[in-house]
Order: structure tokens, then C-alpha cells, then sequence
């Protein structure tokens, strides 16, 4: 089902091109945003860095994090800011223990049965930072460069806070699931709750467009989608829905292969984000529901540069590029990708294509 588009005077208030794609109108060049396109790949993130205690107190710190999200926009003129902050300040809300070591990535406290369950409760009051680097952010961006909130997706959310960090076998996680799925019903439930909160204070700040992270989507079995990933993403852009129908969601189901449809029917955004592995002539047939993709450059391709970078770029503008589109990568920038390959990048989508 095709939606209709917005009446011609809503479209000639939009002055942002990625609000105009969300409405469902096509852009040429399309417009350009990156996940992680703040981050340890530019110097200048890595001085700032610096000067915070921990990668939790930057984010929490409004100074430092406003700083951080400007960062890209001022070298690189994208379309759109993303808020500098991370999945798990949510467990952290949660009054879960959350800490980032260097070289390990996120460690938690895990949360793996009920008693640790009873023992969460929401408290936006802890995450008040975020939505103040929000409203200081939507106020120091040009009108044109749309500002982008986000959350993760509650599964993937909940791996976090059951491994107690990254994972390969999602072994922890899955089994609480098939051994008790009351249980972990509840755990789901609770970061539907925590998760809808959370996006509408960034929205009631000053967030125009909101993605939800389902970054280990790839990680469901087959029979656990709808019930442990996609219900969950679909009642929290619900709430979102409700509170704020006309602010665009795009969702990120990374790994979703060949359930990409089925997310992408029902889970209620405008705009499904790609991941690298989908081919975009697949998913210009397979997932014409939606108002618009997004994606999905090999972030390998972009640290490689040169005429490898020229082509993957050309062959998804070629393939999306007259539709409703927004040029991401499939993944985020890698650490060690040189921050002139994503000049070069930036010079590429734009170029006149005639
Ligand atoms: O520019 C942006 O995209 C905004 C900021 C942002 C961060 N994390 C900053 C960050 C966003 C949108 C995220 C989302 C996020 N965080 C996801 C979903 C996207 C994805 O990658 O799939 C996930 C799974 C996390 C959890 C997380 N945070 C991990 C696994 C790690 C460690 C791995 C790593 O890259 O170090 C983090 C830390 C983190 N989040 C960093 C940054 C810039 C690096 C820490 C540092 O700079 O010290």
C-alpha cells in the first residue's frame, strides 16, 4: 500500500531535504547522513573525548556532546545531525550499571531473571542531559540541517542488558526468552515503556525525525521475530505515533536478511533503514510499502576511498536514487576510516547527475 502524499502547502514548508524525503517526495542529490558519522575517526572527536571522565559522562554532559554531534556537520555540511549520545543511557535510566571500557566496548551488570527485573524502574530524570543537548542543538543547527533522536529497538536493548555486553551466540539472552517468555515478556514490555518515553522527550526538545536501532535484528531465530523484535519495535513507534503522529520514524533492523519484508509491513515507520547486505534493486521491489529507504553503503567501501568508494556509491544512487531516498552507509563509520574518503564521499552523492 502506497500512502498518499502531503498536501503541496505542507510540502513548501519543509526546508529540510530529509524531512521532505520522509514525507515521501524524491531529492536529487538525495539527502546524506551517516550513522556514527560523530566519532573516533575525526581528530577532533578524539580531543574532545578527551576531557570527559567516562564515554557515559560525555554523553550526559551537554557541552561536550552538543560539541560532539556539530562536529560532522561543520566539516562535512551533512543534511542531518544526529544527537550524540548512545543506546544504553536507557539502562542506565533503568538503574542498570552501564560502563564502556576502552577496547571492550559496553560492560553491564546483567540483568538475567526476575528479581534483577523487579529491581528497574525508569527514571527519565537521569537522562534530562540528553534532552537538554537536544533543545541546545536544534537551536545552534541551521534550519535546512534536520535533527535526528534515537533509541534502540527493545531487543536489542535487552541482549545488551542480558549479556552484560556484546555478544556472538546471544546464548543468555535467547534462552531466557524460549525458558520463560512471561518473563522476559515483562523485560520487553518495560524498554517498550522506557523506549517510547525516551523518544518523545527528544522529540518534545526539538527531534525531527527519530530512528530505532534493531542493530542484533539478525540475531532473532526465525520464530522469535515477531514476538521478541518486531512487536516491540511496533508498539514503541506506536506511542511514539501517538504522542507525535507527523514526526517521521525510521527503523534500522540490521540483519534482518530475508525478513526485511516483514518488518518493513507492519512496524509502522516511514522509512526502513538497509543494511550492508541488502541489494537495493531487492529492496526497491520487495519493500515499496514504505515512504522512503535509507542506506546502505559498505562502511568498508568508504574507509577503502577511491575509485572501490566511487562505485559502491554510484551503483545505490543509480538503483535508489530516483525514488524517496536518504544516503547512508549500511552500517556505522568504522573507527579507522580516513575522514577524506568521507569528503570525497560527500562529493559523490552530490555531484550533478544531470
Ligand atoms: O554519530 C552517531 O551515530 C551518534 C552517536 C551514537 C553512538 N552510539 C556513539 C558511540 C549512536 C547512534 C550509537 C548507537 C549505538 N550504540 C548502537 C546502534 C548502532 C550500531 O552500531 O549498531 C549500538 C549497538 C551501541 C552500543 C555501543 N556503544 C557499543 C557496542 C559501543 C562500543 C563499540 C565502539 O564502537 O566502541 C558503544 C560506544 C560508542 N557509542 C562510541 C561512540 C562514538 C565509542 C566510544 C568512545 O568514543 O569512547
Amino acid at each position: 500500500m502506497t500512502r498518499p502524499n502531503p498536501p503541496v502547502s505542507s510540502r513548501q514548508a519543509v526546508a529540510s531535504k530529509l524531512l521532505a524525503v520522509l514525507q515521501g517526495e524524491v531529492r536529487s542529490p538525495p539527502p546524506l547522513w551517516l550513522m556514527r558519522q560523530a566519532g573516533r575517526y575525526l581528530p577532533e572527536y578524539r580531543d574532545l573525548r578527551a576531557r570527559a571522565r567516562s564515554f557515559l559522562d560525555f554523553c550526559l554532559t551537554p557541552a561536550l556532546a552538543v560539541e560532539a554531534s556539530l562536529q560532522p556537520i561543520r566539516r562535512f555540511g551533512f543534511d542531518a545531525a544526529i544527537l550524540f549520545s548512545d543506546i544504553l543511557v536507557v539502562p542506565h535510566a533503568l538503574g542498570q550499571a552501564v560502563h564502556f571500557e576502552e577496547g571492550q566496548g559496553p560492560l553491564l551488570e546483567r540483568v538475567q531473571d526476575a528479581a534483577a527485573l523487579a529491581r528497574l524502574s525508569f527514571s527519565s530524570g537521569r537522562l534530562e542531559p540528553v534532552y537538554e543537548t537536544v533543545a541546545e542543538l536544534r537551536a545552534s543547527l541551521p534550519q535546512h540541517v534536520a535533527l535526528i533522536g534515537f533509541a534502540g529497538g527493545p531487543w536489542t536493548v535487552a541482549a545488551y542488558m542480558v549479556e552484560g555486553g556484546s555478544s556472538h551466540e546471544f546464548a543468555a539472552v535467547k534462552s531466557w526468552a524460549y525458558r520463560d517468555p512471561d518473563g522476559f515478556a515483562r523485560l520487553l514490555d518495560l524498554l517498550v515503556e522506557a523506549t517510547s518515553i525516551h523518544l518523545i522527550r527528544q522529540i518534545e526538545a526539538g527531534a525531527q525525525v527519530v530512528q530505532l536501532f534493531e542493530s542484533w535484528a539478525g540475531a532473532l531465530p526465525a520464530d522469535g521475530i515477531e514476538a521478541w523484535g518486531l512487536e516491540p519495535a511496533r508498539r514503541t513507534i506506536a506511542a511514539v505515533k501517538a504522542a507525535h503522529p507527523d514526526i517521521p520514524v525510521i527503523l534500522f533492523p540490521r540483519g534482518a536478511g530475508t525478513s526485511y519484508p516483514v518488518w518493513a509491513g507492519a512496524c509502522g515507520a516511514e522509512c526502513i533503514g538497509l543494511d550492508t547486505g541488502v541489494s537495493p534493486d531487492w529492496a526497491a521491489t520487495e519493500l515499496s510499502n514504505l515512504r522512503a529507504l535509507q542506506g546502505n553503503l559498505d562502511p568498508v567501501a568508504l574507509l577503502t576511498g577511491g575509485p572501490a568508494l566511487e562505485r559502491a556509491a554510484t551503483r545505490i544512487l543509480d538503483r535508489l536514487g530516483s525514488r524517496p531516498f536518504v544516503f547512508n552507509l549500511g552500517h556505522g563509520v568504522l573507527p579507522q576510516t580516513p575522514p577524506e574518503n568521507v569528503a570525497e564521499l560527500v562529493a559523490i552523492v552530490r555531484r550533478d547527475r544531470g
